[in-house]
């Protein structure tokens, strides 16, 4: 990275101390330095939009996993969309819309072969959500790791997010029978009024073991689609179909302790002749071409809706958007749009 531009300034949010739990405000410190400048076969990026995403908890625990833990004092990892400001990338130009892994920061540099070009065919609200990073995987967990065939029952946890509310939405697509999971009355709501699923559980005020045996009578779930792991995964394990298939997504109930609680029915897998696979969206990525014309022609056919949860505020505000995403207030895709003034 070269040194700066004009002596502007850009903000970053770095990691102060590694939370135990979720992450609060005294997790975080707000940094200041100068707007980087393009070194060869690098863009310079106005961060226009920041995107909260449960797995950043993960990294904040200093252990092996997919990807590097972010270090004390480094700049929080983060997708972003934004615009180039500067180029010495021949595959971009000033004015273009990205997406890439830029970081939580207003302003930065950064190699051009990393970035994606974005079109403007759609709105950033549609890039950042059936067309972005939880689209995808959506897309590539439910119909290659869940090997989805037409009529089949499903049932996905986290519905009215940002992965859950396209998966249930594919499946219907699809010709399937869908049964959401999601928090409080007015989530499920949402989820069956608007995104057209068959039916949804509120896990906070209903008995999923009961609501499952009701909606999907004698054990019929044939993939569930997991993005909260812990009891509703449990209780999900029971109502399996022979030779269900258990797409393991995430486990948001889990990310905010040290040690996950496992499926204690996990027997059921036996039982059922099921199997639960896990998967990263990123091992696709040479096929999200492909996905993102299906998905962008089902979003203009409006056989995909998506409602983003853009928060609009400043990079001081990346540490309370964040715990949205932990106490459910966001409905579909969660992201910080940075105000520059
Ligand atoms: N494998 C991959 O490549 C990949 C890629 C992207 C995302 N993921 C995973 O997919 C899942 C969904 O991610 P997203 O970005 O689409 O987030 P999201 O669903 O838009 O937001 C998270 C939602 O999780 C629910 N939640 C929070 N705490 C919970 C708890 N203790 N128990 C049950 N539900 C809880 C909340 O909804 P309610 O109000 O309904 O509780 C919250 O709105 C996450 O687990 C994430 O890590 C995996």
């Amino acid at each position: 990275m070269a040194e700066s531009n004009g002596g502007a300034q850009s903000r970053a949010v770095r990691l102060a101390a590694r939370p135990d739990g979720v992450p609060g405000r005294e997790h975080w410190n707000i940094t200041s330095e100068p707007v980087p400048t393009a070194g060869p076969g690098e863009v310079v990026v106005r961060v226009d939009l920041i995107s909260l995403d449960p797995a950043q908890r993960l990294m904040l625990y200093d252990r092996v996993s997919y990807a590097p833990p972010v270090q004390i004092d480094q700049v929080m990892v983060a997708g972003t969309i934004g615009e180039v400001i500067e180029s010495q990338h021949p595959g971009f130009a000033t004015g273009d819309l990205v997406s890439g892994w830029l970081g939580a920061q207003e302003y930065a540099a950064a190699n051009g072969d990393y970035l994606q070009k974005l079109d403007r065919d759609h709105p950033i609200e549609a890039q950042a959500g059936p067309l972005g990073m939880t689209g995808m995987t959506a897309y590539f967990g439910l119909l290659e790791v869940g090997a989805l065939q037409e009529g089949e029952t499903v049932v996905v946890s986290g519905a009215a997010g940002a992965t859950g509310s396209v998966v249930g939405q594919i499946a219907k697509v699809r010709g399937c029978r869908v049964i959401g999971i999601a928090g409080g009355p007015e989530k499920c709501a949402y989820v069956v009024e608007k995104l057209g699923f068959d039916a949804c559980i509120d896990y906070k005020s209903e008995d999923v073991d009961e609501a499952l045996g009701r909606l999907a009578p004698d054990r019929s779930v044939d993939v569930y689609f997991d993005n909260v792991g812990g009891e509703i995964l449990d209780t999900v394990l029971l109502h399996l179909n022979m030779h269900a298939r258990i797409v393991i997504c995430g486990a948001i109930s889990q990310y905010n302790t040290e040690k996950m609680a496992g499926p204690s029915n996990y027997w059921n897998l036996v039982v059922r002749r099921a199997r639960m696979e896990g998967f990263l969206v990123g091992d696709y990525g040479a096929k999200w071409p492909e996905a993102r014309a299906e998905m962008a022609g089902w979003l203009d056919e409006g056989k995909i809706v998506y409602d983003a949860n853009i928060v609009d505020g400043t990079i001081e505000d990346f540490p309370d958007v964040f715990q949205k995403l932990f106490r459910g207030e966001n409905l579909g895709k969660l992201m910080l749009r940075l105000n520059h003034g």
